[in-house]
């Protein structure tokens, strides 16, 4: 939830640490801002010096002596501004930089689960723009927000100094002016809300249709496609022209009021006393200069106020993410655990398993089975009916809602979280190709693995043939998501990638679906080779492939049904004789 206050003193707390780490450039800027706040009320009072007291006097060396001060106050004033500027920028950024680089990091360390509430695109597009937010507030916010409070109260108590009684007749139309404002900021706040809204869903909208550009042009969509973000476009630009309308109309009105009228105004109380002689002419200027200088600051001020509440929006998700508790986080909080080292002698359980994405959908409902080691096991069954869901429990990328897995006895959450997934390599259905070379995508940028084991892994896989063919080898770059790459290409990697690592149990997830014939075959040979020495858990649609398993899985609306040899099944399970028939008659039918 969203808090909606103006500044939240918790938020604060938990950027002190930040700011503390910067706590040079923090004072630093600081200082100088209280230094600009000064000069820039002190330039006025030289010119109302020189007109009271210089002039009269007809001294010229005075003149020059003042004239000099003047410009001195201006120069510096406008380079202390320039640095002030120039060191709290360069803390906002630092503070960025550290505060993305740790969501990064949080992130790589969410469970698995995180993910499916929080759609990747949107949780990206909301740290970016959360992170701009937040270094607003330290480069041009906390400049004008403060900088500008520091002189309007400096500007008050010399005014108040100077002349008591006309500056407080002055505070009604002071008081007006700033009310009047912050009225128009948060009426113009719901349409800039509303703004910024139809920007993020035109955005998505065109980032949508561009990926999926060639179904589009295949069915002739583009028409409807401009038609929809027409729409779109036309409210966006409906409510900008109001809100432009507004706010350009009222700061006419309020340039004429100030400048004019404020001016008016300040003559009409102060020009019968300079007359009778109780307030200097110098006096007048001042106040004028001030209220001249004062009121732009004002109408600025009242604009980041919209833009404040943003930043403390903004802090408040990316405390949100970084004090969520990663994966390794749920082993440490248990004093309990003590990590059990990790032996896989004889067998892998699952007892009386159960499993649900959202409260009460059981995806998972008991599950019984073990894989010997050694054992190549196959899970089959429809889809959806919780293969794969079994497997991301093996690997511990959700909490088992009931029952456990246990690996020799010990159940899996007793073993340190990195030394088990060390165990297992996992070649999944949608196979996932990140930036970079062929090399970096097979060893994970684990720089351990030498380029001889990465040959060694795609020669086993049969990937060499691919793999020369390419002018760079494996340093053959990879385009977005693989995209020069074709979908059995990406498998073959995706294989060579689980078995560089050399992992004792080895898990594919319908793994040469997407192969030619003749390439299935001599994975199929391959892996055979590989998983001699393991302990494999297939997944697979086509029986063909696993008939030969130690033994099949058969699952069915997250129970299973059967488990035994392909013999066994055939004689004691209907539904698997079925699945059997149906399959072979098709592929004779086919052939
Ligand atoms: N991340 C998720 N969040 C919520 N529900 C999910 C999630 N992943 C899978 N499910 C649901 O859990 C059920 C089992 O899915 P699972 O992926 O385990 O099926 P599967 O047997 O692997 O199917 P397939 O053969 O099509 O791969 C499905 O009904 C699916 O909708
Ligand atoms: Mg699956």
């Amino acid at each position: 939830m969203e808090k909606k206050k103006f500044i939240n003193f918790k938020m604060i707390k938990e950027l002190t640490p930040y700011i503390k780490k910067e706590r040079w450039l923090f004072l630093s800027g600081l200082t100088m801002m209280l230094i600009t706040s000064t000069l820039r009320l002190i330039d006025p009072l030289i010119i109302g010096h020189i007109v009271d007291k210089v002039v009269p006097d007809n001294d010229i060396g005075k003149l020059y002596q003042f004239a000099g001060l003047f410009v001195t106050v201006i120069v510096l004033s406008g380079l202390l501004t320039y640095y002030q500027v120039i060191l709290l920028s360069k803390m906002g950024i630092k503070i960025v930089t550290r505060l993305k680089m740790q969501m990064f990091d949080k992130f790589l360390h969410l469970p698995v689960g995180y993910f499916d509430h929080n759609p990747v695109g949107e949780l990206i597009a909301r740290v970016e723009s959360d992170c701009e937010n937040v270094r607003q507030l330290f480069s041009d916010l906390s400049v004008t927000i403060f900088g500008n409070l520091l002189f309007f109260l400096g500007m008050l108590i010399v005014m108040f100094l100077r002349h008591f009684n006309v500056t407080l007749l002055l505070l009604i139309p002071i008081s007006i002016i700033i009310i009047s404002l912050f009225l128009l900021v948060s009426y113009l706040g719901k349409f800039y809300r509303k703004i910024r809204e139809l920007n993020s869903q035109i955005t998505g909208i065109i980032t949508e249709y561009i990926q999926g550009i060639s179904i589009i042009q295949l069915f002739n969509q583009q028409k409807r496609v401009i038609s929809i973000l027409d729409d779109k476009s036309k409210i966006k630009r409906n409510t900008d022209a109001r809100a432009t309308f507004t706010e350009y109309s009222f700061w006419g009105l309020f340039g004429f009021l100030i400048e004019t009228v404020f001016i008016v105004i300040l003559i009409y109380l102060l020009a019968p006393q300079i007359l009778l002689g109780l307030v200097t002419l110098g006096t007048l200027i001042v106040f004028i200069q001030y209220t001249q200088r004062i009121f732009w600051p004002l109408i600025m001020v009242s604009e980041n106020i919209n833009q404040i509440q943003r930043a403390f929006a903004s802090i408040y998700r990316i405390f949100n993410i970084l004090n969520l508790s990663s994966e390794y986080d749920v082993d440490k909080g248990n004093e309990k655990h003590k990590y059990q080292p990790i032996r896989f002698d004889n067998l892998i359980e699952f007892r009386n398993v159960s499993f649900q994405y959202k409260e009460d959908e059981l995806i998972l409902n008991n599950i019984n089975f073990c894989i010997k080691k050694g054992e190549k096991v196959a899970l089959v069954g429809a889809s959806g009916s919780g293969k794969t869901t079994t497997i991301s429990l093996l690997c511990r990328f959700y909490n088992i809602l009931s029952g456990g897995i246990y690996v020799d006895g010990i159940h899996i959450n007793d073993f340190d979280l990195k030394e088990w997934r060390k165990k297992i390599g996992l070649v999944l259905q949608d196979v996932y190709l990140f930036p970079g070379d062929i090399r970096e995508n097979i060893r994970i940028y684990d720089d351990t693995i030498v380029d001889e084991k990465i040959f060694e892994a795609l020669e086993y896989v049969g990937a060499s043939e691919m793999i020369t063919r390419l002018k760079n080898g494996i340093a053959t770059e990879i385009m977005e998501r693989g995209q020069n790459l074709s979908v059995g290409e990406k498998q073959l990697l995706s294989f060579a990638r689980a078995i560089v690592f050399d992992p004792e149990i080895i898990i594919l997830d319908e793994a040469t679906a997407s192969v030619d014939v003749l390439t299935e075959k001599k994975i199929q040979k391959a892996m055979d080779k590989i998983l001699e020495q393991k302990t494999a858990i297939i997944i697979a649609h086509r029986l063909s492939s696993v008939i030969h398993s130690d033994k099949i899985i058969f699952f069915h609306n997250g129970n299973i049904i059967a488990a035994g040899t392909h013999n066994q099944l055939l004689n004691e399970s209907n539904e698997y004789k079925k699945l059997v028939n149906l399959q072979f008659l098709s592929h004779k039918e086919a052939g």
